[in-house]
């Protein structure tokens, strides 16, 4: 994933760490955005020091996730299978907007049949 975000934004500071915590300063951005990884974490006090952590390094937090609909279980274990063939079980959520938004205290910034976002604080 880094080499393909390298090949596309090249000059751009890319950095891999396993969170939390994140390897940055308290305050260092202004705002952070994190992409379809909420949803993957287990517990709601995992959740909650993601999303702390996340405010220690920035003023603001965009989460965006995978929207819940009628049909789709609300959290399950899913099987993913990779192009490399290997299979892999991974904790997965879907979250309507208003629930993301309480669990953030935050606001709804995009609530699409697909996607929804909430930011926070
Ligand atoms: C569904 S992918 C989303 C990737 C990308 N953000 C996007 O929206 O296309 C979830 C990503 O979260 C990463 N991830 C899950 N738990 C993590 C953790 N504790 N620390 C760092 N990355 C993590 C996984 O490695 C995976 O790349």
């Amino acid at each position: 994933m880094l080499e393909l975000a390298r090949a596309r934004a090249p000059g751009v500071e890319l950095v891999l760490a396993d969170v939390p915590l994140l390897p940055f300063a308290d305050g260092a951005f202004d705002l952070a955005f994190s992409s379809n990884v909420y949803s993957h974490i287990e517990t709601a006090a995992a959740r909650a020091e993601f999303v702390a952590d996340a405010l220690r390094v920035s003023r603001e937090l965009v989460v965006l996730e995978q929207a819940w609909r009628l049909g789709r279980d609300q959290e399950s274990w899913e099987l993913r299978r990779l192009l490399d063939g290997s299979e892999h079980r991974v904790f997965k959520r879907y979250l309507a907007a208003d629930e993301l938004a309480r669990e953030l205290e935050g606001v709804v910034v995009l609530a699409s049949a697909e996607f929804v976002a909430v930011r926070t604080p």
